[in-house]
């Protein structure tokens, strides 16, 4: 079964708590937090403040998004604010091996992270040590961007050797996922489908369940 994971970074924060609940009766399954750090990434946003404040508003997993030059540093502070899967990009300044060791020795699932330039080779060293790959469908940095159809190959390449391998990894797609392309990254063969602006504004709760069903090959 697919999951849906609700990008926080489209929330209204005055209201975080509300929307929340609204996305999780919707079904959502857990919660992406995206970090950026203004190196990495130009834009600034959230810390492990915010994490550790979903992790008063919600059971479900929370899945914190590191785009962030040196994440190796900000491991503990967002496992102790309640993080559950910590995903770092392979493009950034830090020795993913040990960043990956770092997350687990928190007790927290790793994952690894490509920007959509990357190729999934990069990620292949590190599958037998993480959880989770998640393959950017947009170049990070915001949300609301056009998602980039031509990763649907490198998903599909990552789905064949995840099977083939029988790796035990989920993949994760996260950028431009809305009604249109939900179906066409799942066709592929991804797990899990990060949504920000798609779910975020009008009404939640049914965002997430019409996404869910054309996620799944159902009309609405
Ligand atoms: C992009 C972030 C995404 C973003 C997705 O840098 O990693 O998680 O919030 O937003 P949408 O779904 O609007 O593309
Ligand atoms: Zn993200």
């Amino acid at each position: 079964m697919v999951k849906i994971a609700p990008s926080i970074l489209s929330a209204d924060y005055t209201e975080l708590i509300r929307q929340v609940q609204l996305a999780e009766k919707g079904g959502a399954d857990l919660f992406h937090i995206d970090v950026m750090d203004g190196h990495f990434v130009p834009n600034i946003t959230v810390g492990p403040v915010i994490v550790h404040a979903m992790r008063r508003c919600t059971k479900r997993p929370l899945d914190v998004h590191l785009m962030i030059e040196h994440p190796e540093r900000m491991i503990k502070p967002f496992a102790d604010a309640g993080a559950d899967i910590i995903t770092v990009h392979v493009e950034a300044a830090h020795d993913v091996r040990k960043t990956i060791r770092l997350i687990e020795d928190e007790g927290k699932s790793p994952g690894v992270v490509i920007n959509p330039p990357t190729s999934f080779e990069k990620a292949v060293p590190f599958l037998s040590d993480i959880d989770l790959l998640l393959i950017m469908t947009v170049n990070p940095g915001s949300a609301g961007q056009k998602f980039m159809p031509e990763v649907l190959p490198k998903i599909k390449e990552a789905k064949g050797y995840i099977s083939r391998e029988n790796a035990g990894v989920e993949l994760e797609v996260d950028g431009g996922i809305n009604m249109q392309t939900a179906s066409k990254v799942t066709s592929a063969g991804a797990d899990i489908l990060v949504a920000g602006s798609a779910i975020f504004g009008g009404n939640i709760a049914q965002r997430v369940r019409n996404l869910r069903k054309v996620a799944e090959g159902q009309g609405i």
